[in-house]
């Protein structure tokens, strides 16, 4: 079965297609940040024009460059919530009606659930159960992942998500939109030892997470280190860089001790990280010590599908296709929505 994948949630037109026997055949993407950098962050109407201005150019591009004809295409699945309701129009309505035209069954696609399996198109696999940290721009959250759309939520963030205060707290630092890669990237050149940051919830049971904090934490930091190196460029460039360190210090310290929480209580060894900061090396880099003390595994997706992408979509959407799953020819989309609510497969 082959199926072409659709992701328009947010900032990235993402579109890929997926083979049952082959594979993943193919995958473009098209980012937006340029169009929202002058803004400091996602402007709704202009993401929903561009997906509108891109979409259906970038899937012939992707058609022609795999060698594929569109009537060897078996289902089309395309994102459908949570995410922006103009974006998640767009590649509804397209998915929607493409499929109509070319007499093939759809199917809408939960984005989190995407980023979930993304680890599954990688090679080694995990295998079923796992639990799941799911960490993007929208979500922080661990998940028990018995199978496709067994989910049961054991803890979320209960005000910023983790690549949300990323994001925040880079901008506080000047570090522009996206901030998550940037604030890593000026991290490494931080002193570890300068600041210390506190690790929200750690000191109470519980997976939730709390992280609006540290962007408060960071810019009284900021404020307090700015008027103490005033006038001294080098000195307010090093504040800024140890305060980076600090601050991602404290997030994957926080992640990664909630994760080792998760693993013990649910007895399940084997841990995914997918969502946009699952991209982040030290992140990557602590889970992996944790879960080899823990004698388990970590799987992520390869750093491309951590963010948002189409692959991800049609690997969902052929894992719900060919369990006969599918999208009535109405359509609609949803802003928000629990992964909790999925049926299985
Ligand atoms: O999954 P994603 O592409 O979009 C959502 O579904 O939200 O995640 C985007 C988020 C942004 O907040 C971005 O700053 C963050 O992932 N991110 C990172 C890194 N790469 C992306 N955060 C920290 N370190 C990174 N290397
Ligand atoms: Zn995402």
């Amino acid at each position: 079965m082959r199926v072409l994948g659709i992701e328009t949630s947010c900032d990235e037109t993402g579109v890929a297609v997926y083979d049952s026997e082959r594979g993943l055949i193919g995958d473009l993407l098209h980012s937006q940040v340029e169009l929202h950098a002058e803004y400091g962050g996602v402007v709704p109407e202009l993401a929903s024009r561009d997906h509108v201005r891109k979409l259906v150019p970038l899937i012939r591009q992707l058609l022609d460059s795999s060698g594929l004809a569109p009537d060897t295409l078996d289902g089309i699945a395309y994102t459908a919530g949570p995410g922006l309701v103009g974006a998640l129009l767009v590649g509804a309505s397209v998915g929607r009606s493409l499929a109509w035209s070319l007499g093939i069954p759809a199917v809408a696609v939960h984005h989190m659930e995407g980023h979930l399996l993304a680890p599954l198109l990688e090679s080694p696999a995990p295998e079923f159960p796992f639990v799941a940290l799911l960490v993007s721009g929208g979500h922080t959250q661990l998940v028990e992942v018995t199978g496709v759309g067994r989910y049961r939520l054991l803890g979320e963030s209960l005000d910023d998500a983790a690549g949300e205060a990323f994001d925040k707290t880079a901008k506080l630092l000047g570090l522009g939109y996206p901030g998550g890669p940037a604030l890593a990237q000026l991290a490494r050149r931080g002193d570890p030892g300068r600041f210390r940051f506190p690790r929200p919830m750690t000191d109470r049971p519980g997976l939730d997470f709390s992280f609006s904090g540290l962007k408060t934490f960071a810019l009284n930091t900021l404020q307090t280190g700015l008027a103490e190196a005033a006038a001294d460029p080098e000195g307010e460039a090093r504040l800024k860089a140890d305060i980076a360190r600090a601050f991602e210090d404290a997030v994957v310290d926080t992640l990664a001790i909630k994760c080792r929480r998760a693993i013990r209580q649910t007895g399940i060894p084997t841990l995914v990280l997918a969502g946009g900061v699952s991209a982040n090396r030290r992140l990557r880099q602590r889970i992996d010590d944790i879960m080899a003390a823990e004698g388990g595994q970590a799987f992520y997706p390869r750093p491309a599908f951590c963010t948002d992408n189409g692959a991800m979509i049609a690997y969902a959407g052929w894992q719900r296709l060919r369990a006969g799953q599918r999208q009535p020819p109405a359509f609609g989309a949803s802003p928000r929505w629990s992964l909790e609510e999925l049926p299985p497969v």
